[in-house]
């Protein structure tokens, strides 16, 4: 199976997550990018209220999809969700073909229908190398 992984970062953890999956399976790594400025403490609370009320965002990716290719799809947790950028990802490109990672702090999404497989990188439970070992070997079966 073809894979690509598509990712959306804001503090670099969904970034560090979607590079290894994509080194370790050597498949192209897409950005996407909502040309938002969510830095510091006033991105901090606009992220939170974007998160909260489901505002819409435009996005771009920084590569084409490859066709007939499934995503793995890697976003932050924003609010018990995934951020805004990749709510409009999943506009554009059907879950049922993705397989969706999350990382967070310290809670897990709820929202998991409808995806391939959603795997959760908690920070608190400190284990990221072994939680993509099992997802990686897990796909590759
Ligand atoms: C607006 C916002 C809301 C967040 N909400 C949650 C949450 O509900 N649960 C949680 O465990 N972490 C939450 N976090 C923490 C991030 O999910 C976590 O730090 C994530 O790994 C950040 O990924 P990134 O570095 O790729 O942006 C939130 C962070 C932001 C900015």
């Amino acid at each position: 199976m073809n894979y690509q992984v598509v990712y959306f970062s804001r503090s670099g953890n969904s970034k560090r997550v979607a590079e290894k999956v994509a080194q370790q399976l050597g498949v192209p790594l897409i950005q996407i990018d909502d040309h938002k400025w969510w830095k510091g403490p006033i991105g901090y609370i606009r992220a939170g209220f974007y998160a909260t009320v489901d505002k819409k965002v435009k996005i771009t990716l920084s590569k084409p999809l490859q066709d007939d290719t499934l995503c793995i799809v890697v976003s932050p947790l924003w609010a018990g969700d995934t951020a805004p950028a990749v709510r409009a990802f999943f506009k554009l490109f059907p879950k049922e073909k993705s397989h969706l990672i999350v990382t967070s702090i310290g809670s897990t999404i709820s929202k998991r229908e409808n995806y391939i497989s959603v795997t959760d990188v908690v920070k608190r439970n400190e284990n990221e190398d072994e939680v993509i070992h099992h997802f990686i070997k897990e796909i590759k079966i």
